[in-house]
């Protein structure tokens, strides 16, 4: 998985590859933002968009997956003839197809999800791993949100961090439980240690059995880790 983010700022945003779900043949014309782009026809406009260097804010997004679980609820835009706002992950271009980034509905919907999400989540930046290549505080800059929760009730998380692997940690109060780590492991390490279990407040990302990592059949190659967005899953110093 290669880093591409939009503005190639260095962000820990790695899960953007070159490929797209249709992006041989055919080029089509779309207008973003007033801009016009030629981009290959059926790549999901999320990818098309930052492939050109347009950002919009993601978390969940994987560009090869086939079905997007388009969770983060982060990435939605205005497109022209839609009567709602539509998630860019999930939606192929299409010839002509007018979108806009930016309108008063989209900046809602996107403070709302991030101030969700931020509800969920340990905020400590100055001792976070992932402290200046976070996709957070990326979404938190190009969008002028604050790394606060304002109006949502903060939660406790309690879950324990799992340092159990020789080399990374995971700390579940990080975890934004966008399943980029589970992807990765099912589908490019091809190991299956982790997924995403219990439903609710509970919900995170465990071994099977909900073992520690070190317990578990993952290997501890470190692909999960490059995939996460946040301070969830670090490298150890
Ligand atoms: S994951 Fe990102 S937003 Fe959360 S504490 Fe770490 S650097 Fe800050
Ligand atoms: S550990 Fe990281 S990559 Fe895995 S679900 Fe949580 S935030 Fe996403
Ligand atoms: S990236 Fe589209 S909903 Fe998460």
């Amino acid at each position: 998985m290669s880093n591409n983010n939009g503005n190639n700022n260095g962000n820990k945003d790695s899960n953007n590859t070159g490929s797209n779900i249709g992006g041989k043949g055919k080029m089509v014309t779309i207008t973003i933002d007033d801009k016009k782009y030629e981009v290959p026809e059926g790549t999901r406009l999320l990818w098309a968009a930052l492939e050109n260097g347009v950002y919009i804010p993601h978390l969940c997004g994987i560009e090869e997956e086939e079905k997007p679980s388009a969770g983060c609820r982060l990435c939605f835009v205005e497109i022209e003839g839609f009567l709602n706002p539509t998630t860019s992950c999930t939606q192929p271009v299409k010839e002509g197809m007018i979108v806009r980034t930016r309108s008063k509905r989209i900046d809602r919907m996107v403070k709302n999800a991030f101030e969700l999400l931020l509800s969920n989540h340990r905020l400590n930046c100055g001792k976070c791993a992932a402290n200046g290549s976070c996709e957070l505080q990326k979404i938190a800059k190009e969008r002028g949100l604050k790394l606060r929760v304002s109006r949502m009730r903060k939660l406790d998380i309690e879950a324990p961090v799992d340092d159990s692997p020789e080399n990374f940690s995971y700390d579940p109060a990080k975890c934004v439980l966008c399943g980029r780590c589970v992807w990765v492991d099912h589908n490019v390490a091809k190991v299956g240690a982790i997924g995403l279990v219990r439903r609710g407040m509970g919900r995170k990302v465990a071994a099977f059995g909900e073992t520690t990592l070190a317990e578990s059949n993952c290997t501890q190659c470190g692909e999960c880790v490059q995939a996460c967005p946040v301070g969830a899953l670090a490298m150890k110093k």
